[in-house]
């Protein structure tokens, strides 16, 4: 086991945080998608278990997010929790307060939660060493590191729409070099035994040594997208470029953008998913976004009983297993 397992998971095998899903085992994996079925049907039948009741939810994002921040609000909101949103943009660390001394106050307020999103890789991990107690951490997105949440509720969704993991043929198509996304599905992906897995970018956004994380590499999107059932585009994720990578959005556009040409080349009944925000005729056309492929509307509904899945496995698991 590597350092993060080992903070992540306790000796008995059960979750403390969830950091990443690099190293998160099957069983897991297996477990969060079984208990976000149950709250997915329990939210179909308007029914609420509070198994949060009385568990204090911190939400601290460093960074903008919109979707993210409210599918964990009203995830922890509808288990019963008392849910705070730490706005960071306008508290001390804008003052110089440094991680460290945030974490130890956020710690005298004893949460049961903190749900951290930064723009550093590692700031999840970084304060879940410092912060003692009984808080849990849940990683939101560190960087371009991992956002562990997202990458289950896309396993999430290609499980509810197809069955025989083993034999299916994903492809991630986009900035994969600035993607925490992207590595957070590879990661579930490889560990859930999914065998063809490749990632299509241009090389300026392809990280090095990316295939020795078990994926196929295309720079050429018509290659890439051949056969394949399950279709993940990713914005270009231009607030952490640090120069220039690609010519102009409009040949990006014409080359990696999901067109309803280029899904044409795909198996006849393969879907389409985006984690959102959306940059429309970017990476993909609103032909393919707002058509009958898609799935990126039922992704955001699925995050939250995800997401609630996970919340109950780190704060009341004598509750849900
Ligand atoms: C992703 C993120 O923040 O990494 N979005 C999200 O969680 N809703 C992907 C992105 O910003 O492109």
């Amino acid at each position: 086991m590597n350092h993060l397992s080992e903070l992540q998971v306790d000796d008995q095998g059960r979750l403390k945080h969830l950091l990443a899903l690099q190293d998160l085992s099957e069983d897991h994996l297996i477990t969060i998608l079984q208990l976000a079925t149950h709250f997915l049907e329990q939210q179909q039948q308007s029914n609420s278990s509070l198994l949060l009741a009385n568990k204090k939810v911190i939400n601290l994002f460093f960074e903008q997010s919109t979707r993210t921040r409210t599918s964990f609000e009203l995830a922890a909101k509808q288990l019963g929790a008392h849910v705070v949103n730490f706005n960071v943009g306008f508290s001390s660390a804008k003052k110089g307060e440094t991680l460290i001394d945030m974490a130890h106050t956020l710690e005298s307020m004893q949460p049961d939660l903190l749900i951290v999103r930064h723009p550093s890789g590692g700031a999840a991990e970084f304060l879940a060493k410092h912060i003692c107690g009984n808080t849990a951490i849940i990683n939101a997105g560190d960087g371009c590191h991992e956002h562990p949440s997202q990458g289950l509720l896309d396993l999430f969704t290609i499980c509810q729409h197809k069955s025989n993991l083993e034999e299916l043929c994903v492809v991630i198509v986009g900035d994969i070099l600035h993607s925490r996304v992207a590595r957070s599905q590879i990661y579930a992906f490889t560990t859930m035994g999914i065998s063809d897995i490749r990632v299509v970018a241009p090389k300026t956004l392809t990280p090095a040594l990316v295939e020795k994380l078990g994926v196929r590499v295309f720079d050429d999107l018509n290659f890439g997208i051949k056969n394949v059932d399950v279709i993940l585009a990713l914005r270009l994720q231009s607030e952490r470029m640090q120069g220039i990578y690609i010519p102009s959005k409009e040949e990006y556009h014409r080359l990696y953008g999901i067109t309803v040409e280029k899904l044409a080349l795909a198996k006849p009944d393969a879907i389409v998913m985006h984690p959102g925000p959306l940059n429309r005729e970017v990476e993909i056309a609103s032909a393919v976004a707002d058509g009958p492929q898609s799935l990126i509307l039922q992704q955001v509904t699925y995050g939250i009983a995800v997401r609630m899945a996970i919340m109950a496995l780190l704060l009341n698991p004598e509750g849900v297993l």
